[in-house]
């Protein structure tokens, strides 16, 4: 249903500020597909950054790098989501060349799930057309708050716009509750008050307190 060979470049809001370079101290990443991030200093963000699709094996690193470290590598996808056809997985990139070749810094996954609970839902958000839910949104550690995360999601929901061009769109996902500000500086509202905890993919990781956002997009 999907074409994958999509890619798409966007500015850096900090690009209207001056200063318009990537870090060049980020190594080019292995093509093996094996984690091999290094640090870049603190202080600059990133623009021209190139988003495109990725297959569901390409967020594994990222996933249990940032995300889910206590849980080993072969159990970071979870099949029942994760490798549906309607699933889109997303990557953001360095625009150094080739970046098909490198590990993303980036990467959210976008599945087709309805939302749990559709009449607590704030009557402006009920009876949309498609119930997309937003998963493992992860930026590597080193290239953290430098606006990454802000134009991943952005690409996404540009990307959800075309594909479900001309329906009403729910975007929903169970956030961290420590990143509810970021979600909410990227348009998201609280779509249920109360806070639960999740143990990782297999039931097995540290406990991590979430509360469920989104919006219409
Ligand atoms: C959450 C995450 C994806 C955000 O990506 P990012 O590239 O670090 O975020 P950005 O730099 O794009 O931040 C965008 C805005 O949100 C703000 N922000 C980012 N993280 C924040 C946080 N934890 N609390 C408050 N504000 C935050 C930024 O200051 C920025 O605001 P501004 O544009 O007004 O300056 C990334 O930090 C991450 O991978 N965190 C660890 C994993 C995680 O928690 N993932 C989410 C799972 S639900």
């Amino acid at each position: 249903m999907f074409d994958d060979g999509k890619s798409s470049t966007m500015p850096s809001p900090s690009s209207t500020q001056g200063n318009h370079q990537p870090n060049s101290s980020i190594n080019t990443p292995s093509s093996s597909g094996a984690t091999n991030l290094t640090s870049v200093s603190s202080g600059s963000s990133f623009s021209n950054l190139v988003f495109r699709r990725i297959p569901a094996e390409r967020t594994i690193p990222l996933r249990h790098l940032v995300l889910w470290p206590s849980i080993s590598i072969e159990f970071q996808l979870v099949p029942s989501y994760d490798l549906s056809q309607d699933t889109i997985h997303t990557g953001a990139f360095l625009p150094s060349t080739p970046h098909i070749e490198q590990d993303p810094i980036g990467i959210l996954t976008l599945a087709i799930q309805p939302y749990s609970n559709p009449s607590s839902l704030p009557v402006s958000l009920q009876d949309q057309d498609v119930h997309v839910q937003l998963h493992k949104f992860a930026v590597n550690p080193s290239c953290q708050g430098k606006s990454i995360g802000r134009q991943l999601l952005a690409y996404a929901i540009r990307l959800l716009r075309e594909v479900y061009c001309g329906k009403r769109v729910l975007l929903h996902f169970d956030a961290r509750a420590n990143q509810q500000r970021f979600y909410q500086n990227c348009g998201m509202i609280i779509l249920d008050d109360n806070t639960f905890v999740k143990y990782g993919p297999n039931g097995e990781g540290k406990g991590v307190e979430y509360v469920k956002m989104g919006n219409v997009i």
